[in-house]
């Protein structure tokens, strides 16, 4: 038998309800029933004066059991359980701590009071699945803590503290113990009087009167939002809590609710938040497997992205000692860290005193031995083959036995690196996104020799550092920048055949994307890409005549658009138009009008196709691991689910239509659909599929 899911106990005339359904205490269909159960049960009792809602295990409920949504309803729905608290005859006290998330926190809203623990956080984060909070958050939270708070707060999806909870009405007290709490609190109020939020009017009674407030919190929320559905939802449910009355207001956020989960949005939203924990899921490790210990780390190079990886390291509470050629490159780095730092607090993104705090987990040294002790190392020196091999033949000397030696290389190979230490079972990739401080994906990159105990351990820094971490195999480029590789050969072609990096630019935009391949060029530096190409004895027509003109983008005022007077915003140049297409007569291309369309295709379908191979080859996973890597790397449209997701609602069919039409029109083989793609498409079956034969074999 199931072991039960809620549990009842009445006590001295206070009947405490606890949930107890691990690992979050979900609001599935059990814990639904087996809550009105309950609260019928203790309602019924005339003994009972006080009904305490609690939750048992780690956190006090993190809402509806995402894992129903798109299927069939099942009664009792939230709501009717929600509605039961709020109608209930006796007083109703949530007793709140961990995280208090989404339907749970709607549910402590749906009691007459709540009492929280000092460290308990709180919020509505629907908008980040696509949705809106649909069990009457958007009516309540106005209700308690006004429009202008709730709006900020469902829009932004983020969690509000204890502390910000009492100050603005979300919660009655602060309390150690949360049912302890709760019984306490229950002593200060009149057990025979019910406060419905529903009834409350005092902070929805000033938008009422004037809604410029409100408007100008709605606008601020949602101002640097694109092609999301779901916040103008937010926003409009929100609006009703002063503009209709309680009933019409909730009947409206469900309906919109309705819509927004049954669409492609919310669909791709969820598909994410579930990819996320899935990719930290490996195949044949074994179960139970702990991570090491990391106490102390070491990072070799203080540069760019060294210093960055450093700040992960520091932030996440890990003394990190930073390693360089001599003390004036080592004091660079050090200076470039304690700004980054300084920014954040000027900001306001860290508290005052954060730089202080966090420059003492820093050391500098130029001498090795100082690294003897760390329990991990990451390598982040200059890109060449031969002076990563040297760094590693030392660290292999200076590394105390056990430590995991990773290479922050973005285009090498992660085996010849391990295989120049005597250890390379400790030897792994972990490639952080530049600025390794901000981004958050971690491609870990498993080299043929790497252990499982090494992967698991740099998994667990990596979520500890608030990365998402994704275990890849070793080739050229990994998972992101492979694929990418394909969207920049599109790039210049485009641009030879007939686009302008503007039009490019607007395209992709409007996909979603935060930034044009071109602006994003220009931003990183174009002088980049070029060395590499000079190196590997390939050649970009368009781009390497701009970098020989001496225009390598934001850096020099001019690449693909022109930056003027230090502006930041990229205006497209008619010299550059000149020059493109001054390249495509040398090489003898007849320029064509290209429609957006097109330009969408080969912005998206190569890489997908590079994905299908990426697949084919092992190199990922899951086709799920593809799309975090693409929305946590490189900006892919959270609310398009990746390009793996993507490619399902387009259609295999289509994208491999497309794909053999450019490959003929481009003389590319490359661009021939892989043949995984192709049998996919064949099967009627999608990315999605992938693999699901051989788990149900394995099954
Ligand atoms: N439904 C179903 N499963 C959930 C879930 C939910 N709401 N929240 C978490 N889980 C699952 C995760 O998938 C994970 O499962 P696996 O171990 O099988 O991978 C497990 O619970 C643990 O989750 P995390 O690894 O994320 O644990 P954490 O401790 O790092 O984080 C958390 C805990 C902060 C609660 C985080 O899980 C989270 O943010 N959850 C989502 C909360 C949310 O979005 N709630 C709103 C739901 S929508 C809603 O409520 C709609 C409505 O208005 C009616
Ligand atoms: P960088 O040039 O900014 O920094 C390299 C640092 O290494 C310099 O400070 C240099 O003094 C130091 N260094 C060189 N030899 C050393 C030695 N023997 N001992 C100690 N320190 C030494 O380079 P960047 O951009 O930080 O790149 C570092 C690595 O990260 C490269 O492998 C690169 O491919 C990779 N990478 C870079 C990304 C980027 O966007 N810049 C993104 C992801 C990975």
């Amino acid at each position: 038998m199931s072991q039960p899911v809620v549990d009842l106990d009445m006590t001295n005339g206070i009947a405490v309800i606890a949930i107890d359904s691990p690992p979050v205490n979900a609001l599935g269909h059990a814990v639904r029933s087996a809550l009105l159960d309950a609260l019928t049960r203790a309602e019924a009792d005339p003994a009972t004066k006080i009904i305490i809602l609690a939750c048992k295990g780690r956190t006090f409920s993190a809402g509806a059991d995402i894992t129903e949504f798109g299927k069939p309803p099942r009664d009792p729905g939230l709501h009717e359980v929600i509605e039961r608290f709020d109608q209930c005859s006796k007083p109703t006290i949530a007793a709140l701590f961990g995280t208090t998330l989404g339907g749970g926190l709607e549910l402590a809203m749906g009691c007459h009071y709540r009492v929280a623990t000092d460290t308990a956080r709180m919020g509505l984060p629907e908008v980040k699945l696509g949705l809106l909070p649909g069990a009457g958050g958007t009516q309540r939270l106005p209700r308690l803590i006004g429009p202008e708070k709730a709006v900020a707060a469902i829009v932004s999806g983020k969690m509000i503290s204890a502390k910000s909870a009492l100050a603005d009405g979300l919660i009655d007290a602060i309390v150690t113990d949360p049912v302890q709490g709760a019984i306490d609190f229950a002593h200060t109020i009149d057990p025979k009087v019910t406060v419905r939020v529903r009834d409350r009017a005092d902070k929805i009674a000033p938008a009422q009167a004037d809604p410029a407030g409100f408007e100008q919190a709605a606008a601020e929320a949602t101002r640097r939002l694109r092609g999301v559905e779901a916040p103008a939802a937010c926003v409009n449910s929100v609006r009703n809590a002063f503009t209709l009355p309680f009933e019409q207001g909730l009947a409206a956020e469900r309906d919109m609710f309705m819509h927004l989960v049954m669409g492609d949005q919310s669909r791709a939203q969820r598909h994410i938040f579930f990819a996320e924990r899935e990719a930290q899921k490996i195949p044949g490790m074994e179960p139970g497997l702990k991570p090491a210990p990391v106490k102390s780390a070491a990072v070799i190079g203080a540069g760019t992205m060294g210093g960055g990886i450093a700040m992960n390291f520091a932030n996440a509470g890990i003394p990190v000692t930073l390693v360089e050629t001599d003390e004036a490159a080592l004091q660079r780095g050090l200076d470039r860290v304690r700004d980054t730092y300084d920014i954040s607090v000027k900001r306001g993104a860290l508290p005052a005193g954060a730089t202080a705090q966090r420059m003492a987990l820093f050391a500098g040294t130029t001498d090795w031995s100082r690294i003897a002790e760390a329990d991990m190392v990451i390598e982040a020196v200059f890109e060449e083959m031969d002076l990563k091999k040297q760094i590693f033949g030392r660290l292999d000397a200076v590394a105390k036995s056990g430590a995991v030696i990773a290479t922050n290389t973005s285009t090498l190979d992660v085996d010849a690196i391990a295989h120049s230490t005597k250890r390379p079972s400790d030897v792994l990739g972990m490639h952080f996104f530049s600025p390794a401080n901000v981004m958050k994906l971690l491609e870990i990159v498993r080299g043929e020799a790497s252990s499982h105990q090494s992967i698991a351990t740099a998994i667990a820094v990596g979520k500890a550092m608030g990365k998402v971490p994704v275990v890849v195999g070793n080739c050229d480029g990994f998972v992101g920048n492979r694929m990418l590789a394909r969207r920049t050969t599109e790039c210049e072609r485009l641009l030879l055949e007939g686009a302008l990096p503007q039009q490019v630019d607007a395209v992709v935009l409007n996909f979603g994307f935060p930034m044009g391949p071109f602006a994003m060029g220009d931003l990183a530096g174009l002088d980049v890409g070029w060395r590499i190409r000079k190196h590997r004895g390939v050649t970009a027509p368009i781009s390497d005549v701009l970098c020989e003109q001496g225009r390598f983008g934001q850096k020099t005022g001019r690449g693909y658009y022109i930056y003027e007077n230090g502006s930041r915003t990229p205006t497209p140049d008619p010299e550059v138009a000149a020059l493109i297409e001054a390249t495509a007569a040398r090489l003898g291309i007849t320029r064509r009008a290209i429609s957006d369309q097109e330009i969408l295709e080969r912005m998206t379908y190569p890489m997908i196709n590079e994905a299908a191979r990426i697949l084919e080859e092992g190199i990922a996973i899951r086709p799920s691991d593809i799309d975090v890597v693409w929305v946590y790397g490189y900006g892919w449209p959270v609310w398009r689910g990746g390009p793996c997701f993507h490619a399902d609602l387009v259609g295999l069919p289509t994208i491999v239509e497309r794909l053999a039409h450019y490959a003929n029109t481009t003389g590319d083989v490359g661009l021939q659909p892989s043949d995984l793609l192709t049998q996919l498409a064949a099967e009627g079956k999608g990315f999605a599929d992938f693999g699901k034969g051989a788990k149900a074999a394995a099954a």
